[in-house]
């Protein structure tokens, strides 16, 4: 492999500072402590698991995966679509290794992942590709219609057997049959926020208070 094509990293993102990372993921584990126990998902668990359970334990479930980040550019090492010309925009250069206040709004659950909803500020956006939603339409078609930004996120933990680049793909699912006038059942007014359920295994927690996270734009080489 030509050095050129290896001096690009596997992704950017924005990293999660560990003060914080321990925050989302204890805010996470409580979520998935109480959602298993309500009598709704109990409910719907037939939905959420084809084997037929009568219980299942969230935090046993999903699998944690590797320091928290919400990826901008997955670039493959240079073989991603995209990739150069997203390292060599000027505004990649000038932010990179800059501090960022990420605002996290809500944490979703499905039956193949756990993740947290990133709401991106305009300053934000600057750092997201531009073609990043639409990447997502062999899997997502509605992604298409969905405004820039609308794919970030931070994956908490997968099924076994199931890659982190499910996470968005479940949220830009249940972001789509919002933007489609689906607005979840509404199922119970928790701590952290109003929980819906959007069918089909996929729970969406809004949080009352969104959590701050610091994080820092940097890259992976892996
Ligand atoms: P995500 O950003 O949803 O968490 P891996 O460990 O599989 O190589 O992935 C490294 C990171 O890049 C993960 O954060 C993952 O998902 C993201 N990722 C992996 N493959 C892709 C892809 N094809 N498109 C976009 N992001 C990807």
């Amino acid at each position: 492999v030509p050095l050129e094509e290896t001096s690009l990293p596997l992704f950017f993102g924005w990293f999660l500072l560990p003060g914080i990372q321990d925050k989302v993921r204890c805010t996470s584990m409580d979520f998935l402590k109480t959602l298993d126990t309500l009598e709704a998902f109990k409910k719907h668990l037939p939905d959420f698991t084809v084997e037929a359970e009568k219980e299942v334990d969230l935090e046993q479930y999903f699998q944690a995966n590797g320091a928290l980040h919400c990826t901008t550019k997955f670039c493959d090492y240079g073989k991603a679509e995209g990739a150069k010309e997203y390292a060599d925009k000027p505004a990649i250069k000038e932010l990179y290794g800059s501090a960022f206040e990420l605002s996290l709004s809500a944490l979703f659950v499905t039956p193949r992942t756990v993740g947290a909803r990133v709401s991106l500020s305009e300053d934000q956006l600057i750092l997201w590709p531009a073609d990043a939603e639409k990447e997502a339409v062999s899997v997502v078609p509605a992604a298409a219609t969905l405004p820039a930004g609308s794919h970030a996120h931070i994956t908490l933990g997968c099924a076994e057997g199931v890659e982190p680049q499910q996470t968005g793909f479940d949220l830009l699912e249940i972001l789509a049959l919002q933007q489609e006038g689906q607005e979840g059942e509404l199922v119970e007014e928790m701590e952290l926020g109003s929980l819906a359920y959007y069918g089909k295994g996929r729970w969406l927690l809004s949080l009352r208070e969104p959590v701050s996270a610091q994080a820092c734009f940097s890259s992976l080489y892996g």
